[in-house]
């Protein structure tokens, strides 16, 4: 899609040329400052009945009289945040779902006062309402029309609203990518085809890809990682790519993505409701691989390295049982009580591959546990990490990008539940604090260095009618990974 500026106030709308013009309306009531093409339809409705000044209401008029525009919508936030504008920006587009709408011009109701937030912010929106998945369902309406977004903005210096929007297509790029490869079923997205997408992406953009097989995995000794592996015909991957944008002496940010391609639980199986869901298993994956398309594109002054651990998680004769003892990359041994807990086996091999690029952080994303679900439904991720200023960081890129994540506590206390009688630790806890068990166990492999984890179990994915993949963390990851350069 093409994202586009342009210098006008809210006063001198008439003469925006759009197929559609998409105002957003703060407080209760039409501000004096607004062009009248566009306050006097809305008085009218507001009078009429059809217009409340409160969030989610929308109005659409045809052919507004004294506009060149041939649609006006406009759509009212609930107060003047950038989320708030967000969300508005999203109501209006979606009034437009199904029509021959190819361009819009969004303003906000006090277009002085459109920043850098609220560029991304429509970026984001408009490609979150074109977004139409078609891999596997031809019959899906011809891609969306929707070509072309203008923000209104009311500065002659709009330097800092240029780059939210080249900064918001390159997150939106990365978030269609994450959606793409996480909602194809898990029959297409296989180890093998996340591995050649990868490479795919690395010659689009110049990146190192490595993609290993399950010899070279077996070689560099990830037997934790192998375990999940074993019970599938389909081979497994281990993904090394990276982004050099800065001195080879510079550490890089590691990013590590769970992509476990389905989740079935292996001998300690899932019950088969919603289990089609666990093709959603690979959402970390998709979600660094994401990352690292949009940071490829941004090009900004740091190195990057992206791990992705893949592989399918299956009951079979060969699969791994629960008893089992398996010897991890980091050479500390873990008995696996629930062959389900799959997510961490995989992810501490990498988290102790990791150690060999001498990061400067390395944050894993996951959709790791259920539990997390139940603490914080689907709203928040869950951040865990013992490291104040990372999670900070962490935390501060989560609001700038409308990413929202909550941290949980990795208190030592919560250890405990890990202790085995037969290796240096068990693989689960008991269900009490499922989501902080499950870092803890993390935390075990990363004692080397800075490091954070995200559980994306509840956000990563909706359910129900609108089942689909959300794309997150994208957002999140790549606000902070800019935030790490120099
Ligand atoms: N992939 C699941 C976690 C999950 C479950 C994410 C439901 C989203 C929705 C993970 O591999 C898993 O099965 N975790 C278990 C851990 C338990 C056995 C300790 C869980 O959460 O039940
Ligand atoms: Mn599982
Ligand atoms: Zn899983």
């Amino acid at each position: 899609m093409d994202f586009r500026h342009q210098i006008a106030s809210s006063g001198a709308l008439s003469s925006v040329v759009a197929d559609v013009l998409l105002v957003v309306v703060h407080g209760d009531g039409v501000d004096a400052s607004l062009d009248a093409a566009v306050a006097s339809p809305l008085k009218e409705a507001v009078a009429l009945g059809d217009f409340q000044f409160k969030a989610g209401r929308t109005l659409y008029v045809q052919r507004p009289a004294g506009l060149k525009a041939a649609r006006l919508v406009v759509s009212a936030a609930g107060n003047s945040s950038v989320k708030a504008f967000k969300s508005a920006v999203a109501s209006g587009l979606a009034q437009l779902k199904g029509l021959g709408v190819k361009h819009v011009a969004v303003v906000n109701g006090n277009s002085s006062a459109v920043t850098e937030q609220h560029a991304e912010a429509v970026t984001s929106a408009a490609s979150d309402a074109a977004y139409l998945y078609r891999e596997t369902k031809p019959s899906a309406q011809p891609a969306p029309s929707l070509a072309k977004v203008t923000l209104i903005c009311g500065k002659p210096e709009a330097k800092d609203v240029q780059r939210g929007l080249v900064r918001g297509a390159a997150i939106a790029a990365g978030v269609t990518l994450a959606k793409t490869l996480a909602n194809l079923p898990a029959n297409r997205c296989t180890p093998t085809y996340l591995g050649v997408q990868a490479k795919a992406m690395g010659k689009d953009y110049g990146l190192k890809i490595e993609v290993m097989d399950r010899k070279q995995i077996e070689k560099i000794g990830m037997g934790s990682f192998l375990s999940v592996a074993q019970g599938s015909a389909q081979p497994p991957r281990f993904i090394v790519a990276r982004y050099d944008g800065a001195a080879k002496s510079q550490a890089p940010v590691v990013l590590v993505g769970k992509g476990i391609t389905f989740d079935t639980g292996g001998i300690s199986i899932k019950p088969s409701a919603d289990m089609d869901e666990m093709k959603y298993d690979m959402g970390g994956a998709a979600s660094v691989l994401g990352t690292l398309r949009a940071i490829a594109e941004l090009k900004p002054k740091l190195n990057l390295v992206v791990l992705v651990p893949t592989c399918e998680n299956m009951p079979s004769s060969t699969a791994v049982k629960p008893g089992d003892v398996v010897t991890s990359l980091s050479g500390q041994t873990i008995e696996i009580l629930n062959t389900d807990a799959e997510g961490r086996l995989i992810l501490c091999d990498a988290l102790t591959y990791a150690e060999r690029f001498n990061p400067a952080c390395v944050i894993d994303v996951a959709t790791l546990t259920g539990a997390c679900v139940i603490a914080l439904g689907n709203h928040h991720s869950g951040l865990f990490s013992p490291d104040d200023a990372l999670a900070n960081q962490l935390l501060a890129a989560s609001r700038a990008a409308l990413d929202p994540v909550w941290r949980l506590p990795l208190d030592e206390e919560y250890d405990d539940a890990l202790k085995s009688n037969f290796a240096d630790m068990a693989n689960v806890g008991s269900r009490a604090g499922g989501a902080i068990t499950a870092a803890k166990f993390l935390q075990r492999f990363t004692g080397k260095y800075r490091w954070a984890h995200v559980d994306v179990a509840g956000t990563a994915w909706k359910s129900g009618a609108a089942k689909g993949s959300t794309g997150r963390p994208v957002g999140l990851l790549t606000h902070f990974v800019l935030s790490q350069a120099a």
